[in-house]
């Protein structure tokens, strides 16, 4: 169903997206690693997860992590440790090689870390069982830019494994942050030089998919939308699927009417967008990346950008201060430059932005 709100699983279930998946398997088939880059609720983890349905149909192992809020190798060992005790076949794989990791307990119900263990040497000592064990194995980590904090552990895990086991290939998920950016493009003394993944932007869909998105949804249920409707929904979400899916889901399982559905995404959306700046916002200067979105937000050009900062917090800002704000909004698909100027590409983070909720 295309108006299910839950992440989908089957290439059957995702809608316009069948270049990026049939693009996603063969890179991984080839044992290739991939980085799928876009804005939230673009479709990301639907791509990864009809993608893993469509490996394991091949009989090509694969487990899936999400990252989101995780911000350490402990986090990280734990999300390993939790996929692999769900993925049956590669447990019982890999369970005997594992038994003989001392710092790990494998009992009935799953498997445990022992106190005092060190996560990153744990880590290596997992995947190195695997890696001896499994033949062809994936590991997706989706929303890879939280373990930011940690990356340099995670570069050199990573090139371990790239060097040492080349039938374990990694998918990552995730906007731009300073870990992806490295992985996309490592300097020369690092340990993944040489070894990048390949980069794949999932983009909102454009208008015409966006509108059979709609169209084939309600469809599903038998229902008809409307023209008008159609354009509304469009100019208050874009090509965001899941804005998109949202609508649909209040309509046709919530059976709101359209009024009510549009209400009632409006205060969903906004909700998820707070979350998404707020976190954004963590450990930055607040007051000048919210006032570049807000000028943004109205479309503008560098030197608009720059004077709404500068009268604002009456401080002069050197152009390499507004160049990072600038880079570090676009490399989290907030925004995009347009010819000269930058607009946000969401609709709803754009009206959010406006509304002035965002203090
Ligand atoms: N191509 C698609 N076809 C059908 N539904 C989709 C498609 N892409 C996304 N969706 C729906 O949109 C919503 C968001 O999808 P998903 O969670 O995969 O996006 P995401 O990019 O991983 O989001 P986030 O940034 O929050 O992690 C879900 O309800 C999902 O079912
Ligand atoms: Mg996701």
């Amino acid at each position: 169903m295309l108006f299910d709100l839950h992440p989908k699983e089957t290439p059957e279930s995702l809608y316009g997206r069948d270049n990026d998946l049939k693009d996603i398997l063969t890179h991984l088939r080839n044992r290739r690693w991939i980085c799928l880059l876009g804005p939230r609720m673009v479709g990301k983890t639907s791509l990864v997860k009809a993608a893993q349905t469509k490996l394991n149909k091949s009989h090509i192992n694969s487990i899936y992590i999400n990252l989101w809020t995780v911000d350490s190798l402990r986090g990280l060992l734990d999300g390993i440790l939790t996929a692999l005790s769900e993925s049956k076949g590669l447990f019982s794989k890999v369970k005997k090689e594992l038994s003989h990791i001392s710092a790990l307990t494998i009992g009935p119900v799953g498997i445990s870390v022992k106190e005092g263990a060190k996560p990153v040497s744990l880590s290596w000592q997992i995947l190195s069982a695997i890696g001896k064990h499994a033949k062809k194995l994936v590991i997706i980590l989706d929303e890879m830019q939280e373990l930011s904090s940690v990356s340099a552990h995670i570069h050199k895990l990573l090139a371990n494994v790239h060097s040492t086991f080349p039938d374990i290939s990694f998918c990552f998920t995730g906007s731009q942050s300073g870990l992806i950016k490295a992985l996309l493009s490592p300097v020369p003394d690092s340990p993944l030089y040489g070894r990048s993944p390949v980069a794949m932007n999932i983009s909102p869909f454009d208008t015409e998919t966006a509108r059979e998105f709609l169209i084939n949804g309600f469809r599903e249920h038998r229902r008809k939308i409307g023209a008008d409707e159609i354009e509304k929904v469009l100019e208050r979400f874009g090509g965001i699927p899941g804005w998109l899916t949202l609508y649909g889901n209040c309509v046709v399982v919530s059976r709101m009417s359209h009024r009510n559905a549009l209400q009632k995404c409006e205060r969903e959306t906004s909700k998820t967008t707070r979350q998404t700046l707020e976190h954004y916002l963590e450990g930055r200067n607040r007051e000048q990346h919210l006032l570049a979105m807000r000028a943004i937000a109205l479309r503008s050009s560098w030197s608009q950008i720059r004077q709404a900062i500068e009268t604002n917090t009456g401080k002069q800002l050197n152009d390499a201060r507004i160049k990072k704000i600038i880079d570090a909004l676009s490399d989290t698909f907030i925004i995009q430059k347009q010819g000269s100027t930058y607009e946000v590409i969401d609709p709803v983070i754009r009206r959010f932005l406006l509304s002035g909720k965002m203090k």
